[in-house]
């Protein structure tokens, strides 16, 4: 690994705009998944949330209980300057893993899994199955190209992770994402995972 992926390390990719995995706005495969969603009270995480524009999609399309973690606070700061009503308490300037909140119903994972050094992704899944309540899902996308191996984003398949999560989570789906934003077809995943009883 060129770098530790501290806070440093993310701070100075916001500082220089050297933020390349930011498309702007939320994204085509989870704003199609949360347009689907009828229950607005489910309590959501989304981690290493960046921008944070699927937070704030969901806020403000009524989902009253998403609350965002992210490592920088300058990801944050624009969160609020672009949607400044959304609740404060629901922010959290953490290390993920550092996180003690639970019982949520939905995480939402995007370009935040291939983020983290491959070595952590056991450590990842771990943290998921802590934070989610029982039948609750982890969904969004992983990228399913090989990527860098040296610094993020690392790359991966569907083979390659599906070991990592089959054990703990009812896999619903765990396949090649259809409505990908076009930079980004045919090099997704979309993932769709329940937790379930040990
Ligand atoms: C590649 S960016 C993705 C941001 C956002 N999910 C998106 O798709 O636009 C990864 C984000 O995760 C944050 N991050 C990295 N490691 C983290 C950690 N251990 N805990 C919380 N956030 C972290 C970084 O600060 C950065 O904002």
């Amino acid at each position: 690994m060129e770098k530790p992926l501290d806070e440093s390390f993310w701070k100075n990719k916001y500082k220089n705009n050297n933020i390349g995995w930011d498309i702007g706005e939320v994204s085509t495969p989870l704003k199609t998944y949360f347009d689907q969603l009828e229950n607005k009270d489910l309590k959501i995480l989304i981690p290493g949330a960046g921008n944070a524009y699927e937070a704030r999609y969901l806020f403000e399309n009524g989902f009253s209980n998403v609350s965002v973690i992210d490592l920088v606070q300058a990801p944050i700061d624009n969160l609020f300057k672009s949607c400044p009503n959304f609740p404060k308490r629901n922010v959290h300037k953490v290390d993920l893993f550092d996180f003690k909140l639970s019982g949520f119903d939905l995480i939402i994972e995007q370009t935040f899994f291939c983020a983290l050094n491959p070595e952590l992704r056991g450590h990842y899944v771990e943290k998921m199955l802590e934070l989610l309540k029982l039948g609750g899902k982890l969904i969004g996308v992983l990228f399913n190209i090989p990527l860098y191996d040296d610094h993020p984003p690392f790359g991966g398949n569907r083979e390659e992770y599906l070991p990592l999560f089959e054990k703990y989570f009812k896999i619903n789906v765990f396949d090649t994402c259809y409505n990908s934003i076009p930079p980004r077809a045919g090099n997704e995943l979309f993932i769709n995972l329940e937790k379930q009883e040990d």
